[in-house]
């Protein structure tokens, strides 16, 4: 165990937690906020040109931080994280390092992984990816016949899709609009359907991205979208010309037919949730161009930095963590809302529940024991202000505590500058009325309660680079939470059940044979499907 395995639960701080939470919980924010004329200069993290984080509106005092700080340092928290950026294997589970920091860091000092330099390889693939996009933003890499592209379809699923998807949509304003982008993942036929209605079979790239290429979906997806452009241009020879692949699976790309000069390959230390910096980043970088990617890979480092040398009030990262402890372990709360007002934003909280619920969605502990306290809350979210329309009322007036992260940027990336002071009234608006409620009204159901925690990260301008600051900013958390929580983050064993009893059942489906062992629903399911055909 490369750094030490700790109950959290019996350390003196989470004991101290506990007791404190007794009195934390009769503690209001309006009387915080109203007490205490410092707060905000003592509750705050400027970042310059890039970001305020704010954290005064949260049920937290001097003692609540300084118990918080207490557990991370008990807990190893701030070792852990330098055996994970140094190379050590703590995905144990897996016997693999865990270096996506490796993919965005500069240095050029070896950093070796079963003796191979960590940032020479990731240089390496990522100058090719940079040649390869600007070729094909620029025309010189044609089609099949001899045309520029101007669609291209990333076909993956999970890390392979959501990454690379959620980031073309944020940087939508950095993107070259001449080619459109199209991501196809489920295995529901009508995803690939739609998309292919909606592409020029001379125009278009097909990028295959799987870490494993063993991935169901992705390679039924990516056989029917072959066998599709096969008929349209009538030479199997197209494939050649307008197909990728990203994966670590070189054997299983050969056997598909891609071309090594079309294959752009990560690792096993690069885990699928944390690929987006990594050859699975290949649609962004075409949207955005090699500079602009590289901004974005900066932007993360910077954060890999913060994280690793900033004292505890000072960081982000951690106090993100340490909050979000605080309130599922010592407040109840089961869930996190991600709020970003931004609609470019739109599939933020869609690409954090897999990096955050992947990672932290675990019973057992890196002892192999089952933990006796919570662990990964549900994370979910919508932007602002359509959320507000949606399922705000339950934030303000439900039952639930639901801490809740609201982001935005003090400048728009579109010139509708009166919609931007509209959307920022509404983003400063609701974490006040969040946490002041309204304690008197005509009506008892017209009173607000308030006391509703929030965090705000308010981004100078959602550029690459603070993107790339802002994913890492999420990855850090996960990761510091997933060492409190003492659960390896870094593996994704619950994923594989399903997996495997869908591939029993499919053959079932298919035939008409006697059927397996199952339960009396999924029997009476199953001949019910069956009786259709
Ligand atoms: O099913 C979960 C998972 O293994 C994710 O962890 C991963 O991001 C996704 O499937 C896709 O895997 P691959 O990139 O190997 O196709």
């Amino acid at each position: 165990m490369s750094f030490p395995s700790v109950n959290p639960t019996t350390t003196a701080a989470w004991k101290a937690l506990e007791a404190h939470a007794l009195e934390a919980k009769n503690w209001h924010l309006r009387d915080l906020l109203a007490s205490e004329a410092d707060r905000f200069e003592r509750m705050h993290v400027r970042v310059d040109d890039l970001l305020l984080f704010d954290y005064a509106k949260h049920r937290v005092s001097e003692t609540t931080l300084s118990l918080l700080e207490q557990l991370f340092a008990e807990c190893g928290a701030p070792e852990a994280l330098q055996a994970q950026l140094s190379g050590e294997a703590i995905n144990q589970t897996e016997n693999r390092a865990v270096l996506h920091s490796a993919l965005r860091d500069p240095r050029t000092e070896a950093l070796l992984v079963n003796g191979e330099d960590a940032r020479a390889l990731a240089k390496g693939e990522r100058d090719r990816m940079f040649a390869f996009a600007e070729a094909i933003r620029d025309g010189r890499k044609k089609s099949f016949t001899g045309k520029k592209f101007t669609h291209v379809v990333n076909i993956g699923i999970g890390g392979s899709d959501l990454g690379p998807r959620m980031a073309v949509e944020a940087l939508k304003p950095f993107s070259d609009r001449g080619i459109q982008m199209h991501f196809v993942a489920n295995v529901d036929g009508s995803d690939l359907h739609e998309c292919l209605l909606q592409v020029d079979p001379e125009r278009t790239l097909f990028i295959v991205a799987s870490k494993t290429f063993t991935t169901q979906e992705t390679m039924a997806n990516a056989e029917a979208a072959r066998t599709w452009l096969i008929q349209q241009l009538g030479d199997p020879a197209c494939t050649q010309k307008q197909f990728v692949a990203l994966s670590t699976n070189l054997e299983k790309v050969k056997a598909f037919g891609i071309s090594e000069k079309n294959t752009f390959g990560f690792w096993d230390w690069v885990g699928g949730r944390y690929s987006v910096w990594s050859a699975i980043g290949m649609p962004l970088c075409i949207a955005i161009g090699a500079d602009g990617f590289q901004q974005f890979l900066d932007g993360a480092h910077a954060i890999d930095q913060h994280a690793a040398q900033t004292p505890f009030r000072q960081n982000i990262p951690m106090l993100m963590a340490a909050l979000g402890i605080w309130y599922r372990n010592f407040m109840d709360a089961a869930s996190h809302a991600v709020l970003p007002y931004d609609q470019y934003l739109h599939r933020f909280a869609a690409y954090l529940q897999q990096a955050d619920m992947e990672s932290n969605g675990k019973y057992v502990d890196r002892n192999g024991e089952r933990v006796t306290y919570a662990t990964g809350p549900v994370v979910w979210g919508e932007p602002g202000t359509n959320g507000q329309h949606a399922f705000y009322q339950l934030i303000h007036q439900g039952t639930e505590l639901i801490p809740a992260d609201f982001i935005a940027s003090v400048q728009p990336q579109h010139p509708l500058h009166a919609h931007h002071a509209k959307l920022l009234s509404n983003f400063l608006a609701q974490t006040e009325a969040l946490a002041i409620g309204r304690p008197q009204a005509a009506t008892v159901y017209k009173v607000f309660e308030g006391n509703r925690p929030t965090s705000t990260l308010l981004f100078d301008a959602l550029t690459p680079y603070a993107l790339g600051s802002l994913i890492a900013l999420y990855e850090h958390k996960i990761f510091f939470q997933g060492v409190i929580w003492n659960v390896y983050s870094y593996d994704q064993w619950g994923v594989e059940l399903g997996k495997e009893m869908a591939n029993a059942i499919l053959p079932e489906l298919e035939g008409d044979g006697a059927l397996g062992a199952h339960d009396p629903s999924t029997t009476a399911l199953l001949k019910h499907v069956r009786s259709f055909s």
